[in-house]
């Protein structure tokens, strides 16, 4: 499976240039929704509830729309496949209210590259899992490795819908709006759909995936983002690496 995502690599890093400067922009586009300010705010919560500045990886960080929301931070580490977003990281949105002391972007794709066991106490990842890349049992164990004693994981992936009519009927729509897209949309949508596939998650998948992955403590929600950049279901998990052994994980629908 992981071999699926290094062949993505070169394909999902040119999409991504295509788009960073736009990306960019979006991000002061989206720091003004709800949806935003909620990930914010549970961004701040995890990274201050310890009682000690915390080392923290930004996984697919891309312009790094999430830095100001962090707390307490003495090593951030933003790692993303493409350079283009890497660049625009540099300058990243609500810069003035960045507290990280140090940050290090590094370009790289996260199936492949490994950091040091425990050396994060936060690991966060957002808008990554869906668009050729999927949270795997595998990835998950290195989170797991990566995080100290009680460190957080906290990520989103695309839901999947266990309601075949909806689907159907979403399908339908795009192919109605299809033809009706200026040529080079309807180009760039080809390209995107005929190189790189967009994976889903059922809520058990993702429960399944994390169990594998050595997490006994998470939980999982189901938001409905309404954003003007994006709309549609996604799973949010946040889990801890506990230090007490396995407990029965909390899901909640
Ligand atoms: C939709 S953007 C989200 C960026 C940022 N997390 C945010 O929420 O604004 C997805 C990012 O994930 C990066 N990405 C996707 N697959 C990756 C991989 N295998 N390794 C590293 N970065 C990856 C892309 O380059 C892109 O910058």
């Amino acid at each position: 499976m992981v071999d699926d995502f290094r062949s993505f690599e070169k394909q999902l890093a040119a999409s991504y240039r295509d788009v960073a400067s736009q990306y960019r922009h979006d991000d002061e586009i989206e720091v003004a929704t709800s949806n935003h300010s909620r990930i914010c705010g549970n961004l701040e919560r995890v990274s201050s509830s310890f009682e000690r500045p915390i080392h923290v990886l930004d996984v697919g960080c891309g312009t790094g729309r999430y830095f100001h929301c962090l707390k307490n931070v003495e090593l951030l580490v933003g790692v993303d496949i493409s350079a283009e977003m890497l660049r625009a990281a540099e300058q990243p949105v609500k810069g003035d209210k960045i507290s990280a002391k140090t940050i290090r972007l590094l370009q790289r794709n996260v199936y492949e590259h490994t950091f040091p066991s425990e050396m994060f106490d936060f690991i966060y990842c957002f808008g990554v899992f869906g668009h050729a890349a999927k949270l795997t049992s595998e990835l998950c164990r290195k989170f797991h490795l990566w995080l100290s004693h009680d460190g957080r994981l906290y990520f989103d992936a695309i839901e999947s819908s266990d309601d075949p009519p909806l689907i159907a009927a979403r399908r339908k729509i795009r192919q109605a709006l299809h033809p009706l897209l200026p040529q080079r949309v309807r180009q760039k949508l080809d390209e995107r759909a005929a190189h790189l596939p967009v994976f889903t998650m059922t809520h058990e998948e993702l429960g399944s995936v994390m169990c594998e992955g050595g997490f006994s403590d998470f939980s999982i929600s189901m938001n409905d983002c309404r954003s003007p950049l994006w709309r549609g279901a996604h799973l949010e998990c946040i889990a801890t690496k506990s230090r007490r052994g396995h407990r029965p994980h909390a899901v909640r629908p």
